[in-house]
């Protein structure tokens, strides 16, 4: 289930051009199953109206202390009391300015403030200026609101309205949103350092064609998300995929499955779980041809030739550090008959605690997949759903399973 669902977000926005990113934000968090109560400062009014956020929240839009339709005429305590978080996005620097000071003198600051400081957090997408947002008086007075326990979520890097390019940008709307569904996520892998291979390889024949296989790479990078958001420390080796890194995970891209082992190898002894969902070509070209390999108008075709892959999963497997248990392995199985007999056997030979199996042809590229865990205890089936939420459910499992070999 998403981390947010169920939970009652009250959306802040101070003023800013950002203001515009808020409807979507506001929209990905109604779809993510919360419930979003926005509340507009006078400034915010400047530059989305409220009957934007209204029809995307279902919820009347508060934006004054004075309104009249709040029966005890308290709005800053009825919506500070029933939220599960408070998240400004975008966060202005003059908002930042009067969260230091611990302004109360407009709807938005007067109910963080009369907020219950332990219970209900206090999130901000601080949105601004590049020059604005390096001032010494901004950083010094964001220092001050994050120890008097707001979570600043960081901003991006780019182009600016302004026509400027540099840093203050407002995080984008889904990665707020990555970052709030791991801020609600129990920190159960909390202290690990996790190793993840996700994709394809791909062998080259020559410099302009290869070997490679249907691998989209989702679920690695849905572990990856996952692992994060549990709390660990996740690095990401991916084989050459198109999709954005998961917030708050380090990426070492690579081709071949060479590569691939080597970037393994030198992360893997600090690591404390490694999770091998990439799919490895087994085989590469014996030879790769220095220039393109042409026609030579006789009819005649490429002898290839193939040599074996370093079975990393294996490798790593059978080091000492996983042999003593301080590195916990996983590995995947892509069959295409048989599930759980064939994962089975992979888990023994390929000497791990976990194995998780699914049918290749039935996932690689989708959105969603089915699940197999094979451990020694025996089978679990994790039903179709989303690759997201396996990864979720996934890490939950391995967490678990990790506990009870302590
Ligand atoms: N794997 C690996 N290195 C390889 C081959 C596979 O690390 N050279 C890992 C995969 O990442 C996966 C597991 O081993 O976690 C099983 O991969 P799979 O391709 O299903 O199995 P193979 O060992 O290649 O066996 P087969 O193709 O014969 O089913």
């Amino acid at each position: 289930m998403n981390p947010l669902s169920g939970k009652h977000i009250v959306l802040g926005l101070s003023g800013g051009i950002a203001c515009y990113k808020a409807a979507e934000l506001a929209r990905l968090l109604v779809k993510a199953g919360a419930t979003v109560q926005a509340v507009m400062t006078e400034a915010a009014g400047q530059f989305i109206t409220a009957v934007t956020l209204q029809a995307l929240t279902g919820r009347a839009v508060v934006t004054s202390q004075w309104d009249l339709r709040e029966p005890n005429a308290m709005a800053h305590i009825n919506l500070s009391r029933e939220a599960d978080a408070i998240l400004i996005a975008p966060c202005s620097a003059d908002f930042i300015a009067r969260l230091a000071q611990g302004r109360s003198d407009e709807l938005l600051s007067l109910l963080c403030v009369a907020r219950p400081i332990e219970r209900v957090p206090l999130l901000l997408a601080p949105a601004m200026n590049r020059e604005m947002w390096a001032h010494p008086a901004t950083q010094r007075n964001l220092m001050q609101v994050v120890a008097d326990g707001a979570v600043s979520l960081g901003v991006g890097c780019g182009e600016q309205a302004c026509g400027e390019t540099g840093d203050g940008r407002m995080l984008e709307p889904a990665e707020i949103i990555e970052e709030l569904e791991a801020f609600f996520t129990p920190k159960r892998l909390a202290g690990e350092r996790v190793l993840i291979t996700a994709g394809p390889t791909f062998e080259a024949i020559d410099p302009v064609r290869g070997v490679t296989n249907h691998s989209s790479g989702k679920m690695g990078f849905a572990i990856a998300r996952a692992a994060r958001e549990a709390g660990a420390q996740v690095t990401l080796i991916a084989g050459p995929v198109h999709l954005p890194t998961p917030r708050g995970v380090a990426r070492v891209d690579v081709h071949s499955a060479r590569n691939m082992f080597e970037a393994v190898e030198q992360h893997a002894p600090t690591a404390t779980v490694f999770i091998a969902t990439a799919a490895v070509a087994d085989w590469r070209p014996a030879a790769v041809a220095l220039h393109k390999i042409k026609k030579d108008g006789s009819g005649a075709v490429p002898q290839l030739s193939f040599v074996e892959n370093p079975d990393i999963l294996a490798h790593v497997a059978a080091s000492p550090r996983a042999r003593h248990g301080q590195l916990y392995c996983v590995g995947f199985a892509a069959e295409s008959e048989d599930l759980l007999a064939n994962a089975s056997a992979k888990r023994k030979r390929k000497g791990v605690p976990l194995l998780v199996g699914n049918i290749g042809p039935a996932t690689f590229g989708q959105d969603d997949n089915a699940l197999l865990l094979v451990d020694e205890a025996g089978a679990q089936e994790l039903p179709r759903a989303s690759k997201r939420e396996l990864g979720r459910a996934l890490v939950q499992q391995m967490a678990e399973r990790m506990r009870g070999r302590q």
